[in-house]
Order: C-alpha cells, then structure tokens, then sequence
C-alpha cells in the first residue's frame, strides 16, 4: 500500500467520521427551531427526540404558515381544497414530478406529510409545491494546481478538489449553483441550465467565447455522475413541503474545460468561486453532505489511479 493510499484512508475516515455526525442532520437541524427565514414565524419548538412521527408530542401546536408571496405564482400549488387542484400524490402529475426519493410519503387530512418528521411549522411556509419541491445540484470539480500547472499535493501527498461554489443572495452562505427542476424538465438538464445561469452568467461573454464555450460545455455536461439523491434538511422545509435534490458530478480531471474557467456571479447568486473541500466547510442545507461524498468517491478514484501507477513501477 502506497503513501498516499494510507493518507487519504485517514482523510476517509475523518469524512465518514464527520458523516456519520452529521447524519443526525438528516432528522433535522436546519429546518427546525427559530424563525421561518424570509418571515416574523416561530416554529414551535421540537426536541430532538420528538422529530419522528412515531414519537407522541401531545403539545405540539405548530403554526400553519403559507407565504403570500407564492399566491398565484405559476411555479406553485393552489390552496387544498380549491376546486381546480386535483394532485395526484406519489406521483408524476402530468408535469410535475410529486414522488419523493425517499418512497411514499403519507397524506394526512388530504395533506403530504413530511417523511423525516416535524419541523415546528405547517402550511408551505416559501416553497412552491405541497410535498416535495425538486431541486437539481451540478457539482462541478477539478483538482487544485499549482503555479507550475500541476496537481498541487499537500504534505501528506493529497490533490486537493476544488467545487464552484456560490454565494446565495437569500441567506449569505456559501452554497452549490443549484435550483429548481422545471415542470417537465429533466434533471441533468436542470443542473446544466442552474450553472450556467448561477455561476457562468453567459452575459459576461462575448458572443465568440460564448459559442466556443457552449460546445464544450455541453459535452462536458453531457458525462455527470449522480453522487446524491434525497431529501435535503433545507431551511425552507416545513411538517407539508420539503425539498429533495439530484446531485451530479461534473469532473474536470485536466482542467482543461471548465478548470480554467473565470467564473462571474449571475442570476441571484452574489458571489462564485472555486472552493477547496476541506474538513472545516460550511454550506447551506446538506451541501457539505454532498461535497463530501464526492470528495470521498474522487479520492477513492485518485487512489486507484495512484495503485496502479505503483503496481506499474513494480513491474
Ligand atoms: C437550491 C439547491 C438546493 C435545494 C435544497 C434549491 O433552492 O438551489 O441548491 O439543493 O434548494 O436545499
């Protein structure tokens, strides 16, 4: 076993070590406590322990919350009980997708009930869509080099991977470029279309240079890897509306299509750069979840590139 392969088994640990601490997450920590963002609405508190549905919580007394902002907005639900909305839960419903990743959800007095468990808050609070709310996340990576051009290592003979990050106009936080799935869009297309409006903003170009960049990046983004699906522990979510989200990796071994990229802010995204997955980051929602799962996958191909290098050199 090389070096480098006992290094980065070490790193593997302490990324599963800093999974499995935040997998409690996933029962959510996010979404639960405070005030429901964008609004003056307390949830209602909810121990840890009283998060699942199974466990009885007799005072439970959230409020019901539905953003007027979302009325009459054509990327959002009508009231229950209008006479024109008919959903057909766990499904696809015409165009838009009502499956969760996550199985059937139940519906509780003809309302979807979220699968992980309480949140303090009913109603949909700001998301669109009772049930889950579909997003798509492109992470796009490449590994970090130096002046030379080369991977840089550290110390410990580790490439580093870097992610196009962006800073989410909502809250401040540093965030993948992704974004809603479209009715009837499908989701690699959604994550394709979410980086180039987050992160490239096309504007910025010339017409040439964007023609160019067009053609490559379509073939780039044409070979993505899904490294996530599921729920996420969104600020957004409430007891009635969630959000889940695909994941795909987009892998710049070379850096020779988006490696170099000058990367410009668009759409509502204040802020886009490179950024290096290192133990300590922080990101909205579950994003750290899912950089550290490509990270993990990534290193484990770099190590078997790496074997077989060793393997080579030893005949
Ligand atoms: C964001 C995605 C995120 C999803 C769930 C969407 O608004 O654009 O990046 O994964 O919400 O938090």
């Amino acid at each position: 076993m090389s070096m480098t392969t006992i290094s980065l088994i070490i790193i593997f640990s302490t990324v599963l070590m800093m999974r499995a601490g935040l997998a409690t997450m996933a029962t959510h920590f996010k979404c639960r406590g405070g005030l429901y963002p964008r609004s003056k609405v307390e949830r209602f508190p909810v121990p840890d322990d009283k998060v699942i549905w199974g466990t009885p919580y007799k005072e439970y007394a959230p409020r019901n919350y539905t953003s007027p902002h979302i009325t009459g907005k054509p990327w959002a639900d009508p009231e229950i009980g209008e006479p024109d909305f008919q959903p057909q839960w766990n499904k696809l419903d015409y165009d838009v997708n009502r499956e969760s990743y996550l199985g059937e959800y139940a519906i509780i007095n003809r309302v979807p009930r979220n699968p992980i468990g309480r949140t303090g808050i009913i109603g949909r609070g700001v998301l669109g869509r009772w049930g889950p709310n579909h997003a798509a996340d492109p992470v796009v990576t490449r590994w970090k080099t130096c002046e030379t051009g080369g991977i840089e290592l550290t110390k410990d003979n580790i490439p580093t991977l870097q992610f196009v990050a962006i800073k989410r106009g909502d809250t401040g936080e540093w965030a993948l470029p992704g974004g809603m799935v479209d009715p009837g869009e499908r989701v690699a297309a959604a994550a394709f279309r979410e980086f180039q409006e987050e992160a490239i903003n096309s504007l910025q170009m010339t017409d040439d240079q964007r023609e160019t960049w067009q053609l490559e990046f379509e073939k780039f983004f044409s070979g993505g890897e899904i490294m996530y699906c599921g729920y996420v522990d969104d600020p957004r979510n409430t007891d009635n509306a969630w959000m889940e989200t695909l994941a795909i990796n987009f892998h710049d071994e070379d850096g020779s299509v988006v490696g170099g990229l000058k990367l410009h802010a668009g759409d509502d995204a204040v802020g886009v750069r490179w950024v290096d997955i290192t133990p300590d980051l922080k990101l909205y929602a579950s994003h750290k979840d899912i950089v550290y799962e490509v990270l993990r996958k990534r290193l484990s191909m770099y190590t078997e590139d790496d074997d077989d290098e060793d393997r080579k050199k030893r005949g």
